[in-house]
This record gives C-alpha cells, sequence and structure tokens, in this order.
C-alpha cells in the first residue's frame, strides 16, 4: 500500500446512497469525512435528485468536493431490458452528467461498473485489458458510462465489481434466497452462470484505498484507472444458496438446480461466466481480496446478530 489507504476529512459526494453500495460506503466514510449523500428518491436520509437531470447535478455541485463516488444506477438487470430509457438515462446519462462536472471542476471521479460489460465467453478471470461486449441493456448502458467517464472525467477511475451482497437491498439474489430458506421446504435455484459474489464492505474498502491514495498522490496531473474488485473465488447462484444454507444451518431444506426455462420474467440474458481476475488491484494497493465464502459468512452473522438484537429489542 503507498501512503494512508483511508480518507480523512475530505467533502465526498456518494451517489446511489440508498441502495446496498452507497449505504455501505456512507457508514465507512461518515465518522472522519464530509458526506453528500444523493439518491433518486431521497430514500434513508439522502438529497433526493435524478441525476440523468444536468440542472439538477448542476445545484448538488454548488458544494464543493474533493472526491465523487458515483455507485448510483438501474441494477436491475432484466428492468433495464423492459425499460431501456430509463436504463439509458440512470447509467449512461446519469454518469455523463457527473464525469462532466467532475471534469470541469477538476473533481477525482469513480464509477462502480460491472463484469457484465464482457460477453461472459472467457474461460478464465477477465482482465481490465480484456474486450468488452455487452450481452444486455444493462451491460451495455453501463458500458456507455465507462465510455463517459474516460471522455469526460481525466480523473478518474473505473471500478468494475460482480454479484454485491450487503443490507439494504431485499431483492438482492443473497438476501432474497436467505429469505426463501427461512420460510421454503424445496428452494429451486439457476447454475447456469459462474461469478464472484462480493460483500461491499470489502468493495468499500478497496474504493476507500483507491479514493485515499488519488487525493494523496496523483490529484494535481490527469490520471484514469480501470480496477477489477471482488472477493476471491466463484460460484454459481445454486453453490452460493448451498453456503448460505450450511452458514445458517438449514441443512433441512432442500436446495435444487433449475432450468433457465423454468423461470418466467427473465428478460435479459447474462454473460455465463462474469469472472474477473483482481491481481491489478491487489498488486497496486499490495492486499489480498478475502474469498466470498469468509466474507458472506461475515456478512450472514453479522445479519442475524442484528436481527435478534431487533427481535429482543421489540419484545
Ligand atoms: N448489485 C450487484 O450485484 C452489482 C454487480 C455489479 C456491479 N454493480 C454496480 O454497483 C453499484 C451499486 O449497486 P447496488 O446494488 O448497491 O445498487 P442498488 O442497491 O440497486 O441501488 C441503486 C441506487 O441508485 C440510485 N439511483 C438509481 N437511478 C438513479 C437516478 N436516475 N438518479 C439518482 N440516483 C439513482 C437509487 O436511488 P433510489 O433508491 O432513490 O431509487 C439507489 O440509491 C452500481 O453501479 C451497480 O451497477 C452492482
Amino acid at each position: 500500500m503507498k501512503g494512508s489507504d483511508r480518507l480523512k476529512g475530505a467533502s465526498v459526494l456518494v451517489t446511489g446512497a440508498s441502495g446496498m453500495l452507497g449505504r455501505k460506503l456512507i457508514r465507512r466514510l461518515a465518522p472522519a469525512n464530509q458526506i453528500t449523500g444523493v439518491s433518486k428518491s431521497g430514500r434513508e436520509g439522502a438529497f433526493a435528485c435524478d441525476l440523468a437531470k444536468g440542472a439538477d447535478v448542476g445545484k448538488i455541485f454548488s458544494r464543493n468536493f474533493d472526491l465523487v463516488i458515483h455507485a448510483a444506477a438501474y441494477s436491475d438487470v432484466d428492468g433495464c431490458e423492459k425499460e431501456p430509457q430509463l436504463a439509458h438515462e440512470a447509467n449512461a446519462l446519469a454518469t455523463k452528467n457527473l464525469a462532466a462536472l467532475c471534469g470541469q471542476k477538476g473533481v477525482p471521479f469513480i464509477y462502480v461498473s460491472t463484469d457484465y460489460v464482457f460477453d461472459g465467453q472467457k474461460k478464465s478471470p477477465y482482465r481490465e485489458t480484456d474486450a468488452t461486449g455487452p450481452v444486455n441493456i444493462y451491460g451495455l448502458t453501463k458500458l456507455e458510462g465507462e465510455y463517459f467517464t474516460k471522455q469526460l472525467a481525466p480523473l478518474s477511475a473505473v471500478v468494475r465489481t460482480s454479484w454485491l451482497f450487503g443490507e439494504g437491498n431485499p431483492k438482492s439474489f443473497v438476501n432474497a434466497i436467505t429469505q426463501r430458506l427461512k420460510t421454503e421446504k424445496v428452494v429451486r435455484v439457476l447454475a447456469d452462470q459462474e461469478d464472484s459474489p462480493t460483500s461491499v464492505e470489502d468493495l468499500s474498502e478497496a474504493i476507500e484505498k483507491i479514493g485515499a491514495h488519488w487525493l494523496l498522490h496523483k490529484a494535481q496531473k490527469p490520471f484514469q484507472d480501470v480496477f477489477h474488485v471482488c472477493n476471491a473465488g466463484s460460484t454459481t447462484r445454486y453453490g452460493l444458496t448451498l453456503k448460505i444454507r450450511e452458514v445458517l444451518g438449514l441443512e433441512n431444506v432442500r436446495v435444487e438446480k433449475m432450468d433457465k426455462e423454468e423461470i418466467k420474467n427473465r428478460w435479459a440474458l447474462r454473460p455465463l461466466y462474469g469472472v474477473m481476475s483482481t491481481d491489478r488491484y491487489e498488486r497496486f494497493f499490495n492486499v489480498k481480496m478475502r474469498s466470498w465464502q469468509e466474507s458472506l459468512e461475515d456478512y450472514l452473522k453479522e445479519e442475524e446478530h442484528a436481527s435478534k438484537v431487533t427481535k429482543k429489542d421489540k419484545n
């Protein structure tokens, strides 16, 4: 690690403040920094702002920021396929507006992107230099966001990640399947995609390292970078479900593999393989990403503990 890996005393704009990653970033950074959190609806105490509306984004920038972390997105992959215009606005246009303002004002910009920018045909982990080729609207609009970041923000980093888990989104795979394992006797899941489940806790730590490094060392001269950040190892949704079942001690629930054809309302194609190499990030910062199993276990145990405390408080 070169220099300090924590941000201190910085004014930071975090978008997606009501989302899984944004909430975690704010919780991590707020004690030592001045945070402005923005979301579309203004949930979770965030400022309400539709980032696709340039004039509204301009108003946020009446404040001065040392760093912008853009974690907002339309992240529902099937939703993007059904509502491509909304996907374009939230993922591409919003990023264009933010990147342009960061470019004009010389503010470092971190854009959170996805492994879904790749086509999933590779048989070994994707590197930052591999060709992109999204197979769905979500991936395409996130890639547009990467393009605008590169074009408009001379001080910028694209951080690609995959299969996030954390609190704040009951529809995310880990949270939804945990609920089902607790309430159903048989749970059927897909085993068609291979990817790296990633903890928003570990991703937030990485994003802070990247931001802190650049604020300390590089903010005076142009830099542009791409990093892949995800937990180590890979699995399918079936494998992920078996691990959740094991950690929660729910072996009495049967977990079965299901076919894609059985799923209704699956609008978007998925890349079948999304595993990314984190070598570049790990070497740059001299760190090792934890395995997805270790991070998942920590997350599920914390959630179990939190729900027991809440139940006790209610009684
Ligand atoms: N989830 C994953 O598995 C995954 C995988 C790879 C990459 N990523 C990327 O990681 C980042 C964080 O994902 P997440 O799962 O934490 O997201 P999330 O939980 O779905 O939250 C999305 C956030 O974006 C905000 N938002 C959406 N459209 C907006 C707009 N037009 N203007 C302002 N705010 C808007 C939402 O605000 P409201 O709540 O007010 O609507 C919400 O705060 C995203 O960039 C996503 O593409 C996610």
